[in-house]
């Protein structure tokens, strides 16, 4: 494995993409950061060498390689699912490839369903800590050992100074933030009444189908991350109502400004 992420890596230096300083990973529906990149260069996921073949969903699917608030971002415009038939080393292929490339912090953002009562969907929430409710992981097997130790501690998996930095730029730029724990599962369904109860019972805030399996790839690989939670519909078990994957992706749209805000404060800050 490590063999493909050096291929990948040398293709990627050949085509421009030379000395990235921060990466960025764009949840569904959440792509307009990238309008604001100063772009030198992108490439199709499909024309890159041992990247996941695209699915239906990610025929759009670049990395794109540019200036964004004085720094030189990598950024995701789409990012592999596991509930799209990926293997978990297929998902966080993509960050191991951005590592070598020389990134030294990670910026992560997610569409998520909101079970804290609290909270409204349309607001953000900073993950503070997760829990890894999906069937496989992507430090499993021999390959792993390669990137890193596989008895990664996940004591603090959400790098404190960016959250830091993160709650006080929000603060300052008047950004309403949440800060809570997201529930990783694998989808693609959306969860059932009990399984809500669940899910909010064991201590999670939000859920979603992604961000986990990149965010331990980071921690083996000693990468900083932060990651953002767009909350994109509200999962009250005793009063749920039918949710379609499109009002999803409408709502995060919708809520998008003030994460793009907030995350070009958060590059010009780092
Ligand atoms: N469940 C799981 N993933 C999600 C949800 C949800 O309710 N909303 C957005 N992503």
């Amino acid at each position: 494995m490590i063999e493909k992420v050096k291929e990948t890596v040398a293709f990627l230096r050949e085509n421009g993409f030379d000395h990235p300083e921060l990466g960025i990973i764009l949840g569904t529906g959440l792509g307009a950061l990238t309008a604001h990149i100063e772009v030198i260069k992108e490439i199709g996921y499909d024309e890159i060498p041992h990247f996941p073949i695209a699915t239906v969903e990610f025929h759009k699917g670049k990395l794109i390689y540019g200036k964004l608030e004085g720094k030189w971002v990598i950024a995701m415009s789409g990012r592999f699912h596991y509930y799209e038939g990926y293997s978990m080393i297929e998902v966080v292929f993509p960050v191991r490839v951005m590592k070598f490339l020389g990134i030294q912090k990670l910026l992560v953002s997610n569409a998520a369903g909101c079970m804290n009562l609290s909270w409204k969907k349309g607001e953000l929430m900073l993950i503070d800590d997760h829990i890894n409710l999906q069937p496989d992981n992507p430090l499993r097997g021999k390959q792993a050992a390669d990137f890193g130790p596989i008895f990664t501690d996940l004591s603090t998996p959400y790098d404190a100074e960016m959250n830091k930095l993160m709650k006080n730029l929000a603060t300052k730029e008047n950004i309403p933030l949440h800060e809570g724990v997201y529930v990783a599962v694998s989808g693609p369904h959306l969860e059932t009444r009990a399984e809500y109860r669940y899910l909010r019972n064991i201590g999670a805030d939000v859920v979603g189908m992604s961000t986990v399996p990149e965010v331990i790839a980071a921690n083996q690989l000693g990468l900083p991350v932060s990651a953002v939670s767009v909350l994109t519909d509200e999962c009250d078990p005793d009063n749920l109502h039918p949710v379609d994957i499109n009002d999803i992706i409408s709502t995060a749209q919708k809520a998008e400004k003030h994460l793009v805000a907030l995350f070009k404060e958060v590059i010009k800050n780092l």
